[in-house]
């Protein structure tokens, strides 16, 4: 029985009379650009993520762009983050103009190290992006503590409702810092059907900015305070995300029930290390990634077997090519080198059967001659 890394065919299947009602809504309103569709998103976002302001833009890579052009970073700035994750963490940094500067993660929940991130400080220190790898939150609290009045920037393209227990209350992903990011990419917890990305923030200044740097930098039509992007929230990406949201918190609760029939299963296996969440976080699961020795063999074996997997991420971002520049070497990040020579993305979606589920248990114990 073939099970796929991701289904997005499966998902469509059980949504699919609300989503297309959502999307006739907006081709017969003929408006297409922003409007009252993203208004409503951006509410429910707002909401979600317990913030007073939420804008939508084109894509996750904008929102980190947008946000750090908000936070006027540039030329001659430093930004702290981790080199394990997604390239547009740090691509956008370049493109602001900044320069990033990468400290090791924990090798448990592949985050970042508060305590690295304060070492990193120096006097052209910027701002941080903590990234929520995987589906759990960045310590982002221990961040901000880390490094006393510097902006942050939490990457939760990947954490769209997860919740981490700060000082006994749940916070959510995007709440606690100065802006969180999301993406809206189809493979994420919440996904559109094409591109789509939104910034929240507690913060009106920074809110009214960013949606001016959305708009090419004015707050008026044809008249520009300063030069910003063309990074509009597309009408029916957002009238199909607002068709999906109220599903969202059954997904990702049927993610955490499949790691947790994961767990059990691969617990009896010494050759793997099953994913580590901290015990302050709920994790939405956007991936549920193993760590082995024998990751690449695994890989293919699984592939003979009809299981899709992935892997994330192959080479950390301090020892890309296009990074050369900043001097890296081998052994720079030692934790980031090491997971990504050992991490392995197993099937999560929520409509995974339990045939299915069993069938990649079956194909991972296999492989260990169990
Ligand atoms: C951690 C992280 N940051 C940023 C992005 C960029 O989002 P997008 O693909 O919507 O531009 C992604 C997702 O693709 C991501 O996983």
């Amino acid at each position: 029985m073939p099970v796929p890394l991701l289904d997005l065919r499966a998902q469509h299947a059980t949504i699919r009379d609300e989503v297309v009602a959502a999307m006739m809504g907006v081709v017969d309103s003929q408006l297409f650009i922003l409007g009252a569709a993203v208004e409503q998103l951006e509410r429910s976002v707002a909401e979600l993520s317990h913030t007073k302001y939420a804008v939508g833009c084109a894509n996750g890579t904008d929102a980190l762009l947008l946000a750090m052009r908000a936070l006027d970073c540039g030329r001659g700035d430093e930004v702290i983050t981790t080199p394990f994750t997604f390239f547009a963490t740090a691509g956008t940094i370049h493109n602001v103009g900044a320069t990033p500067v990468f400290v090791d993660i924990d090798p448990d929940t592949f985050n970042i190290r508060p305590d690295a991130a304060a070492a990193a400080r120096t006097s052209r220190t910027k701002s941080c992006i903590p990234v929520d790898l995987f589906g759990q939150m960045a310590p982002v609290e221990a961040v901000m503590s880390a490094l006393p009045g510097i902006p942050i920037i939490e990457d939760a393209a990947q954490t769209i409702g997860a919740r981490r227990s700060i000082d006994g209350e749940w916070r959510m992903a995007g709440e606690v810092p100065t802006i969180g990011t999301f993406s809206f990419f189809p493979s994420k917890n919440l996904g559109g059907y094409g591109d789509g990305g939104m910034m929240v923030t507690q913060d009106e200044a920074l809110a009214a900015r960013l949606k001016r740097l959305r708009m090419h930098g004015g707050a008026k039509q044809y008249f520009h305070d300063e030069v910003g992007f063309n990074s509009r929230l597309d009408a029916l990406q957002a009238a199909i995300l607002q068709a999906k949201l109220p599903h969202l918190q059954g997904w990702s609760a049927k993610r955490r029930s499949n790691a947790a029939y994961y767990d059990r299963a691969f617990a009896e296996l010494p050759e793997i290390r099953t994913p580590f969440v901290d015990p302050a976080n709920e994790s939405i699961y956007n991936q549920y990634t193993i760590r082995t020795e024998r990751r690449d063999e695994l890989q293919s074996f699984l592939k003979e077997r009809g299981i899709g997997t992935a892997i994330y991420y192959p080479l950390p971002l301090h020892l890309q090519p296009c990074f050369a520049y900043l001097g890296y070497k081998k052994g720079s990040c030692p934790e980031s080198e090491r997971a990504a020579a050992e991490v392995l993305s197993l099937p999560i979606y929520p409509e995974l059967t339990p045939a299915q589920l069993d069938e990649v248990i079956e194909g991972v114990r296999a492989y260990y001659g169990h």
